[in-house]
């Protein structure tokens, strides 16, 4: 055996192995080098002492059971280390198999966490048992980092529960599932209640079963729901390709792709060719580039982000007991919601105990869903709403430590809101604005305490974004950012920290993409064609669908704004080619966006949306115009990472985590980047072929995609975005 395994033998004198997983340099189990080695051994060793042994357990010393591959190491893969990284998975399928192929049972004792390749060992193994611990979850996500499961992951569950259970329920959502529901799901056979009552319920099975092996390693075994050489599921075939460009809407993910292919290649030939076949189209992905974004992204800089790399240090938690939510319209119903779920007493404030009591019933609403789909129980619903308490009366937010303000988007509203609660709250209450436009620091002007005074902005449906973005106003203090940090962690959201500036870094980037998508039109684009690029971009909401959404007027009203504040002091408004068409559609043709029941698109009686407006082709496409389709999607994602490098620039931004976090989890930006500034990283070329692009880019459709300096001088020094 290799010095430094990472799996313990530990046999008893009954003949059970258990294979302990505890890698003694990390914290949690990987599939790496040493794994690879240690697998090896373990296999040579079962195979030498066969006869000894009477089943095999697989369990594991961490708290999670087993963490997956190892994602540092894939970073560093390039297409030349492909023909050494598919050796390796090779290698490691090939262990596991022989375990498998032994003869004798093995068990999976899930102990915590076996996502990735923790529940590929798993599937090699003939009985699946998951501990039902807390926030433990069992699946296969590799998708969201832009990879498939390679280390028999596809080959196993297209045989365990057909093609089509598999892509929908496991492979292509990579939907990661309780102990409770991994079992009703067929990904486990049994879920225990103690660690004691799963190692006796292996034992248990290793008694009954003396012979055990894969279901599909029996002579006849056929896979469930059929394979493509079966006439009439090879007619259904044609409509998983389909759906599958459908959902993608023609956006660049490799991943669902290669999954589908693998699945159903992998569906037709024996196990060891199936094998084969996976391990070649893991080794595209984890070579390209589209992973590494997502590994960047989904892994290191959130794992940064909510870990607290932007956190004060020093600053003692102290968990928030009762907050005061001042408005209960539509984000003050759902921050209400979301503080209640994770615990937290909510007084809900608005002008009548009505409007109160009607914020109070969204998440009323929320949770008759949640039971009718199985996700909540009777008492935990009665046991959240017990703990909203809607009112109108200022005297009820006595004992409050925390106030987050989300009424009407108003300054003077905001600072008299503040004024009528702040000697009611706690002495020292953390005090928050969700305010989506307004600077903080000209609020803060309103509370008696500015240093305690901070935005705390959400998105919109709150229950569903993930994403909270903090900003500091020029007078707030350490101890007020470290307990809004908290505070943002303990409701289970993912915090980013910008500095006060117009828009923040959220609204003001996206803010680009919706001009640039809206100045297409004007220049005579057909505007089908620029909701297509959006599209195929990768952004999640088109671009014209998204502007109709947020109103055209409310812009336009920032725009002035901002207009006469630059003005007045003595600056010169450049203003946006976008500009010229939302004043026609407003001004001219009455149509303000959905709310409005007209704008860039039509809708119907019931304000649902019924094509594009007709009158765009006639007022504003012209036929001797085409942008190329690679120029309309390019401008759309190089005018939001042009502006996110200008808010590192002027210092709204801190951390490249934070840009590419908050982008991709706040404003849509396509996942597939890794971000707005990975995007940057990741360009053909990486940062000179990225400088080369925007320099082509101004040159044709304006000097706002001239690079700023601090753009060009990184690549110049061959540096790319990185915190490190
Ligand atoms: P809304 O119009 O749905 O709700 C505002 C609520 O404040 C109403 O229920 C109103 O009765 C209440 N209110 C007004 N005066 C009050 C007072 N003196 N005391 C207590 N309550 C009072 O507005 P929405 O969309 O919920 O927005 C609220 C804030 O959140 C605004 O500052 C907005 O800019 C910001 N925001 C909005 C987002 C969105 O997507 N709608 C996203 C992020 C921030």
């Amino acid at each position: 055996m290799t010095e430094s395994t990472t799996i313990r033998w530990e046999q008893d004198e009954s003949g059970i192995v258990t294979l302990v997983l505890d890698d003694p340099n990390q914290s949690a189990n990987t599939m790496n080098q040493a794994f690879k080695d240690s697998i090896a051994a373990i296999a040579d060793r079962a195979e030498a002492e066969k006869d000894s042994i009477r089943g095999i357990v697989y369990t594991s010393a961490k708290k999670t059971f087993f963490a997956g591959g190892d994602l540092k190491d894939m970073m560093k893969v390039g297409p030349e280390q492909a023909q050494r990284a598919f050796d390796t998975g090779m290698a490691i399928k090939r262990s596991l198999r022989r375990i498998e192929t032994l003869g004798k049972p093995v068990v999976a004792a899930l102990n915590g966490a076996a996502l990735g390749g923790g529940y590929e060992i798993a599937l090699a193994s003939h009985h699946r048992i998951a501990l039902d611990a807390p926030g433990s979850k069992i699946g296969l996500p590799e998708v969201t980092l832009g990879l498939l499961p390679a280390g028999g992951g596809v080959t196993r569950t297209v045989r365990l529960m057909g093609i089509a259970d598999a892509l929908l329920k496991v492979l292509l959502q990579g939907t990661q599932y309780s102990p409770r529901r991994a079992l009703e799901n067929g990904l486990v056979h049994e879920v225990a209640a103690t660690p004691e009552e799963m190692l006796a319920k292996a034992r248990a099975f290793i008694d009954t079963h003396p012979e055990s092996h894969q279901p599909w390693d029996v002579k006849g075994y056929k896979i469930p729901g059929g394979t493509p050489s079966n006439p009439r599921f090879a007619a259904n075939l044609p409509a998983f390709p389909a759906n599958l460009k459908k959902q993608l809407n023609g956006a660049p993910y490799p991943a669902p792709r290669n999954i589908l292919a693998c699945a159903v290649e992998g569906a037709q030939v024996d196990f060891e060719t199936a094998q084969t076949i996976e391990a070649r189209y893991f080794t595209e992905l984890l070579t390209g580039q589209t992973a590494k974004n997502m590994i960047q992204a989904f892994f290191f800089d959130l794992q940064a982000v909510n870990s607290g790399a932007n956190r004060p240090q020093g600053v003692a938690q102290r968990p928030v007991r009762k907050v005061a939510v001042l408005g209960a319209g539509m984000m003050g119903a759902g921050i209400a919601y979301s503080c209640a779920r994770a615990g937290i007493e909510v007084v809900l404030k608005d002008v009548s105990a009505d409007a109160a009591q009607r914020g109070k019933e969204y998440s009323e609403k929320l949770l008759a869903k949640a039971l009718s789909r199985g996700r909540t129980t009777e008492a935990e619903r009665d046991e959240l709403l017990a703990r909203i308490t809607p009112t109108a009366d200022p005297a009820d937010l006595s004992g409050c430590d925390a106030v987050i303000e989300a009424v009407f988007e108003d300054t003077a509203l905001k600072h008299k809101v503040f004024q009528e609660i702040q000697d009611i709250v706690e002495p020292d209450a953390l005090l928050c604005s969700n305010t989506s436009t307004l600077p903080i620091t000209v609020l803060a002007e309103g509370v008696s305490r500015p240093v305690d005074f901070i935005g705390l902005h959400f998105f919109s449906p709150v229950d569903k974004m993930p994403l909270v973005e903090i900003i500091k106003g020029e007078r707030t203090g350490d101890e007020a950012l470290a307990r809004a940090f908290d505070l943002v962690r303990q409701i289970n959201k993912t915090p980013i920290v910008v500095n006060d500036s117009r828009g923040f870094f959220t609204s003001r980037v996206i803010g680009q993409f919706i001009n640039e998508g809206v100045a297409m039109v004007g220049e005579g684009a057909d505007p089908a064609s620029v909701e297509q690029a959006a599209a195929q971009a990768g952004y999640p909401a088109k671009v014209l669908s998204l502007m109709d959404e947020l109103t055209l007027t409310l812009p336009r009203k920032i725009r002035d704004e901002t207009r006469r504040a630059i003005e007045e002091a003595g600056g010169t408004w450049a203003g946006h080619p976008s500009d010229a068409v939302i004043d026609r559609m407003v001004d001219e043709f009455g149509r303000t966006g959905r709310s409005g029941g007209a704008g860039f698109y039509a809708y119907g009686e019931d304000g649902r949306r019924a094509g594009l407006w007709p009158g765009l082709r006639e007022h504003f496409t012209r036929s001797d115009v085409t942008i190329p389709f690679e120029d309309m999607k390019e401008r759309m994602l190089f005018s939001e990472a042009l502006d996110s490098v200008r808010c590192l620039e002027e210092n709204v931004l801190t951390s490249v985590a934070d840009a590419n976090i908050g982008s991709v989890m706040g404003i849509g930006f396509p996942a597939w980047t890794g971000g707005v500034l990975q995007y940057i990283n990741g360009y053909e070329g990486g940062l000179p072929g990225f400088v080369a692009r925007a320099r082509e880019l101004a040159e044709k459709y304006g000097e706002r995609f001239q690079p700023p300096a601090l753009l060009v001088e990184k690549a110049e020094r061959g540096e790319v975005f990185t915190d490190a």
